[in-house]
């Protein structure tokens, strides 16, 4: 199981959040929109919902503080040039929808049942920390649905992958913290970039061996019924870009490797992250946790079955209660884009060569959600015609073309786990007074405590 990422010093990046929470804030009654600058770089801060969506649609790039993943990630979706990104998102987009994600709902629900199973180890203990169980739970389902390993190549994945990717994404946070390593030239020399390096390679050494034994297999068309409609047959990623590669000449081996680590490193913190605050949303309101449980009776008919892609649908009020906790509790609060060109927005122009940030946070306490704006109400998403006029306001998964390529995948996954928990078991816990921190994304940072006991 990976190791927590307790070691970075969240200073730096946790006043620059507060510093962009408090701008984001302000920001409402400067129409939207703030200027400052640090250093000779000018910076922007958006908390419109047009002009948020304008920069997005009308900008790619992203900032250099991006470029510290690219030894790794390269030509992935998060970090790929603008050129790169536009024809690459419109290969990957396919393998993302409902479609496709139908057929993984069988192994959701399996990573689910190991969860709960995992879960049981706490039962009748203290308040424990659940970050961990989560993080492992959405590893094995991304890399699983991702690469379709077998499950004894899976556990390389559970464990060296693991602890490898977490080590290197605190690495790349704890760069962040520290201005003097953003010189290239000056962090080239240093023990950090050794070690960057030496979890670069473990990394690829897993990944690139399994892209090129599936390749072969495929070259040779050892599994032809691997794709059939039948129960707990899906079509993993890799193949979906294996196939292209083949029959549209696009995607080097190294580009797919690039596309494959950039879906965990996407996946696994924001998910377990957004989890965490949702299962401590559910422990600290007796009554959303009660009818969540009483839907799921109603829905499902053999009350120990698996959950189908139709009783998911079904789940309308867990899907509000998932929807309002991103809101509120926003695990990617901001997100950067290099501005490239001038931009008109309604009432000023941003200019060429300086960086904007989207407020998600901001969005998601926008006065057009009302005067309840900053209330826990999952309410509010049962009913179309009481939500926002403008969708932009709910930002969780980005805005703009360049949103999350994950963000159908993660609501099923989220939905399935959560499902499968509620079920089994009642949840303590107090979400009120907790005190976050930011790293690459925010979190709780007293320890996540749930508490857990069996349903009668
Ligand atoms: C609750 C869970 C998740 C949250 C809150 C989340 C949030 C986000 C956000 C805000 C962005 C946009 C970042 C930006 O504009 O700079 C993004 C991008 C991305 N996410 Fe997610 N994400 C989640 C889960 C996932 C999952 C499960 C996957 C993969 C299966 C994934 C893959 C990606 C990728 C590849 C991108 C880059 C997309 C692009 O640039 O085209 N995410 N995510």
């Amino acid at each position: 199981m990976p190791k927590g990422r307790s070691t970075i010093p969240a200073g730096l990046l946790r006043h620059l959040w507060h510093f962009i929470k408090h701008i984001n804030e302000v920001s409402f009654e400067h129409g939207g929109a703030i200027e400052f600058w640090l250093g000779a770089q000018r910076f922007y801060v958006l908390s419109d919902p047009e002009d948020c969506l304008t920069l997005a649609n009308t900008c790619y790039s992203k900032p250099y503080i991006y470029d510290f993943a690219k030894d790794f990630l390269n030509n992935g979706l998060i970090t790929a040039e603008a050129p790169v990104w536009k024809s690459h998102r419109k290969l990957l987009n396919p393998a993302f929808n409902q479609q496709v994600l139908n057929t993984f709902v069988d192994e959701m629900n399996k990573q689910a049942r190991n969860l709960v199973s995992n879960l049981s180890n706490e039962l009748g203990k203290k308040p424990f920390d659940i970050r961990h169980y989560l993080v492992n739970f959405t590893l094995s389902t991304v890399s699983r649905t991702s690469l379709g390993l077998t499950a004894k190549e899976q556990k390389i994945i559970d464990r060296e992958y693991a602890e490898a990717i977490e080590d290197l994404l605190a690495l790349y946070c704890d760069r962040a913290q520290k201005v003097w390593l953003h010189v290239g030239c000056v962090f080239k020399w240093s023990e950090m970039k050794r070690r960057q390096d030496r979890l670069t390679k473990t990394l690829k050494n897993i990944i690139n061996p399994v892209i090129l034994k599936r390749k072969s297999e495929m070259a040779t068309k050892q599994e032809t019924t691997r794709y059939e409609d039948a129960p707990g047959k899906f079509k993993p990623v890799l193949d979906h870009m294996l196939q292209m590669a083949h029959e549209q000449n696009v995607f080097s081996d190294e580009d797919i490797r690039e596309h494959l680590d950039t879906l965990v490193a996407a996946s696994y913190d924001t998910t377990s992250s957004a989890m965490t605050f949702m299962l401590l949303v559910i422990a600290s309101y007796p009554e959303i946790q009660n009818r969540i449980y009483n839907e799921i009776q109603e829905v499902l008919q053999n009350k120990d079955d698996d959950f189908s892609k139709h009783d998911l649908q079904k789940l309308v009020y867990l899907d509000a209660v998932v929807k309002e906790s991103m809101r509120v509790h926003t695990a990617v609060p901001f997100m950067a884009r290099k501005v490239d060109v001038d931009v008109k927005l309604k009432n000023c122009t941003l200019r060429a060569n300086s960086t904007c940030v989207i407020g998600a946070h901001a969005l998601h306490r926008h006065p057009l959600w009302g005067p309840d704006a900053k209330e826990f109400k999952p309410e509010r998403w049962l009913n179309p015609s009481t939500l926002p006029d403008n969708p932009v306001v709910f930002a969780a998964f980005g805005v703009g073309k360049r949103n999350c390529i994950g963000k159908l995948f993660s609501i099923l996954m989220m939905k399935t786990a959560l499902a499968h928990i509620v079920r089994q078991y009642h949840i303590s816990g107090d979400i009120h007074n907790i005190e976050c921190e930011f790293d690459v994304v925010v979190k709780p940072v007293t320890g996540h405590h749930i508490g857990l006991k069996l349903r009668s």
